[in-house]
């Protein structure tokens, strides 16, 4: 037996204007998107904006039903819109912030682990990193410069 350490790089941000101007511009963006969640069950709102190498931004955010497990969460209504709309185009940025209704959401909430592996595909596919930075309404921003620092040990397209 021997033990082994993954490690991961995290980039921590005291406030959204500290990030670069291209990426507090996701984050606008992302914060707009959070607005148009359709969350009446949890009342909880996630933003999604992705920025692809065109400079086309692309948003998403947390779809509820009913019928609990029909819902999407934001980060796959972004990351399916991109790749239905812009097949061919490589994501590089990704921005991710929430607000729940009953309290203030002061630490920075990072992407399910569903929406970890579908992020992880796209990476993948498109053969690059994504820089993905989340926060929660108020408080730090994390940056991550690829999905595979958030999903280590993952299951992919090569063990099929
Ligand atoms: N949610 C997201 O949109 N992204 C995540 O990474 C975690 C959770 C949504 C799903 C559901 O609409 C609400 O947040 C509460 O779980």
């Amino acid at each position: 037996m021997k033990k082994q350490k993954i490690e991961i790089q995290l980039e921590v941000f005291e406030t959204v204007s500290e990030l670069p101007k291209d990426i507090q511009e996701l984050m606008n963006k992302a914060q707009q998107a959070r607005e148009n969640a359709y969350a009446p069950y949890s009342r909880f709102r996630v933003g999604a904006a992705l920025r692809l190498a065109s400079g086309e931004i692309v948003l998403g955010s947390n779809q509820e039903n009913a019928a609990f497990p029909s819902g999407l969460c934001a980060e796959r209504v972004a990351v399916f819109s991109a790749g239905a709309n812009f097949p061919n185009e490589t994501i590089t940025d990704l921005a991710i912030t929430v607000r729940a209704e009953s309290h203030e959401v002061t630490e920075a909430i990072a992407p399910c682990g569903a929406c970890r592996q579908s992020l992880a595909e796209y990476e993948q596919k498109q053969k690059s990193p994504i820089n993905i930075y989340f926060t929660g309404e108020t408080g730090e921003i994390i940056k991550v410069a690829s999905v595979m620092d958030l999903l280590p040990l993952g299951f992919d397209a090569k063990y099929l």
